[in-house]
């Protein structure tokens, strides 16, 4: 089975302080959770408070996005070398990012490239619109994105993709356990095959879009999902450790 791996989304939420509290508080709980790699993804100022809070403890860190390139004049980026040192995994291609930042399948391609290329774990996000899915148009939009963005990647060592329908986004929408795994099992699994071959069967897939302490445990009990990436639910260590508690739980 691929890795469980359930990473927090912090998005642009959290002091320095705030997230070095945070931090602390999984790392207090983390230990009753084995089985499970926890990942936190604070925004880039926190990566360094973070990443000395879980120090000693198996918890990880992640950047919730980077640039490609490895340094020049792109005012207000991180390079993939910045990242190096202070975290080992980065989110790519979130559907925030593609949506208000302008990122496209080749620029997030791109950047998936780098962070392999720079020794950090990829958790590649992959999701459709409302109207894509009411418009039956979910399918290709998702295998689409598969493709084009681990276009010419053949490492499939610490590559995550994660699922996460934008309608389900911080909406309390969550698509049932049933629709994630239709998909997951379904398109993203068979486009990872037809990538990577049996290769395919061992990347994590995780599912994000209001998960919760709740849910988790159902989504976890489809055989094709590892885990999720956990937005607002990931800003409190309790409710955090609850959805990694429960991923374990339906997996053990
Ligand atoms: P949510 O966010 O859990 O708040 O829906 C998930 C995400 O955007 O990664």
């Amino acid at each position: 089975m691929p890795d469980l791996v359930v990473a927090g989304n912090w998005k642009m939420n959290t002091t320095v302080a705030e997230a070095a509290t945070l931090a602390a508080g999984v790392v207090d709980g983390a230990a009753a959770i084995p089985g499970v790699a926890l990942v936190l993804c604070p925004p880039f100022v926190s990566l360094a408070a973070v990443s000395d809070a879980v120090k000693g403890s198996a918890v990880k860190v992640g950047a919730q996005n980077m640039h490609f390139q490895d340094s020049g004049a792109f005012t207000g980026e991180v390079s993939p070398g910045m990242l190096q040192g202070l975290c080992d995994y980065v989110i790519l291609g979130h559907s925030e990012r593609r949506q208000m930042f302008a990122e496209t399948d080749e620029s997030v391609n791109s950047k998936v490239k780098a962070a392999q290329a720079a020794g950090l774990k990829p958790i590649l996000c992959v999701g459709e619109t409302l109207e894509e899915r009411e418009g039956e148009k979910a399918s290709d939009v998702i295998s689409g994105q598969v493709r084009a963005g681990l276009e010419g990647i053949s490492d499939t060592s610490g590559l995550i993709v994660a699922y996460e329908p934008i309608w389900a986004i911080g909406t309390g929408q969550a698509a049932t356990p049933e629709t994630a795994a239709e998909v997951m099992g379904g398109v993203i699994l068979e486009t990872l095959r037809s990538l990577f071959a049996a290769a395919a069967d061992d990347i994590s897939l995780l599912y994000g879009g209001s998960m919760n302490a709740a849910n988790a445990g159902d989504y976890a009990a489809q055989d094709c999902i590892h885990g999720g990436l956990v937005g607002g639910a990931g800003l409190q260590a309790e409710s955090f450790l609850q959805v990694a508690a429960a991923v374990a739980a339906a997996k053990a």
